[in-house]
């Protein structure tokens, strides 16, 4: 099976040709330049990059894959969430050519890509669903947070969410209070890594709470009131080290502590990680020291593919293929917002 997907549902323009399972090519165009001036993502601008960005992403998979489009035999692209005018761009870019080509189309939920993602390993990276067992899997982007419980390929149920913000979003809010540049996520780790984490005591919201919800935006507000009130904090250097260490803390305990007590409700044994904010170095170290101590399998998704991605479209896209679902509609709109089942 060939196939194309594409992704766009934020500032990330890409497109992917999968073949059996192997991602062939993923070339992946960030826009992050373009939105930095501003702080974060604007829409607009967004959309319009992305109109420009296609045909150059698309023929440069094509052409790292050594594929010619008529030779696909399938296409897939993000449906939502995301913001809709991006995903429109996607969306009806692949349903364009699969109604030229006459293939199937597939409009792919973005996060139930992230979920099979950390499946995805290896170079060329290819699926490895022959391996895949029951597990509890946490997705953390800038858009959502969830906790989901995968009793099988394609059957899944979301069992715990954030309420308010999601962790990327929090991590982003707090490095844009702190002075950092736009995406703050990994800047606010570069600073974490020199800084104790030890050194202020942010809240762990919900922690208490014994269910398995979570939600971010208190510990925004105790930042933006602590940095308030210690503006020096914010300033290059130590302080401003231990302050990012500090609030990274909090994040990940929270995280980290959530998906133990998820894990064990469930009676799993495998633990798997996807998203952005999977590429955290103290989340990634924290899912390690949990799984060993606990004799968990953990699978976390590759760096490459933790950030948005068209592969992880392409590779969910062709499971549904294989699985037998049917086709989307060409008419399919784009969903900007959309659960996942049992959210
Ligand atoms: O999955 P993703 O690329 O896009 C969404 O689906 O939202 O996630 C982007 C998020 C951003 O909030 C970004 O700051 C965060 O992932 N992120 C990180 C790191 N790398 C990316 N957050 C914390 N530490 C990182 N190293
Ligand atoms: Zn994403």
């Amino acid at each position: 099976m060939l196939l194309l997907s594409l992704e766009t549902s934020c500032d990330e323009t890409s497109a992917a040709v999968i073949r059996d399972g192997v991602v062939l090519s993923n070339p992946v165009s960030t826009q992050i330049r373009l939105h930095e001036e501003y702080g974060g993502v604007v829409p607009e601008l967004a959309t319009r990059e992305h109109l420009r960005n296609l045909p150059v992403v698309v023929r440069t998979a094509l052409r790292q894959a050594g594929v010619e489009a008529c030779q696909l035999e399938a296409l897939a692209a993000t449906r939502g969430p995301g913001l809709p005018n991006a995903l429109m761009t996607g969306l009806k870019f692949a349903q364009s050519m699969a109604f030229v080509l006459g293939r199937p189309f597939f409009g792919i939920h973005h996060h139930e890509a992230h979920l099979y993602s950390p499946w995805i390993q290896g170079t060329p990276p290819q699926a490895h669903f022959s391996e895949f067992q029951p597990n509890v899997s946490l997705i953390v982007s800038g858009g959502h947070t969830l906790l989901v419980s995968v009793n099988a390929l394609l059957d899944h149920e979301v069992i715990g969410s954030t309420i308010d913000d999601a962790a990327g979003e929090c991590f982003d809010k707090i490095a844009k209070l702190i002075g950092l540049p736009y995406p703050g996520g990994p800047q606010l780790d570069r600073l974490a890594r020199l800084g104790r984490k030890d050194a202020y005591a942010f809240p762990r919201p919900m922690l208490k709470d014994p269910g398995l919800d979570l939600s971010f935006s208190g510990l925004k507000t105790a930042v933006r009131y602590f940095v308030e009130k210690h503006p020096e904090c914010v300033a290059e250097g130590s302080a401003r080290n231990d302050l990012c260490a500090s609030v990274q803390a909090a994040i990940v305990d929270v995280l980290l502590a959530k998906l133990a007590r998820a894990v064990e409700k469930e009676g799993v044994r495998c633990v798997t990680a996807s998203g952005g904010v999977t590429c955290n170095s103290a989340l990634r170290e924290g899912l390690q020291r949990l799984c060993a101590r606990e004799g968990y399998e953990l699978r976390l998704a590759e760096p490459s593919l933790c950030t948005d991605n068209a592969a992880m479209i392409g590779i969910l896209a062709e499971r549904k293929l294989i699985a037998g679902v049917a086709p989307s509609g060409l008419d399919e709109e784009p969903m900007p917002s959309w659960a996942l089942p049992g959210a």
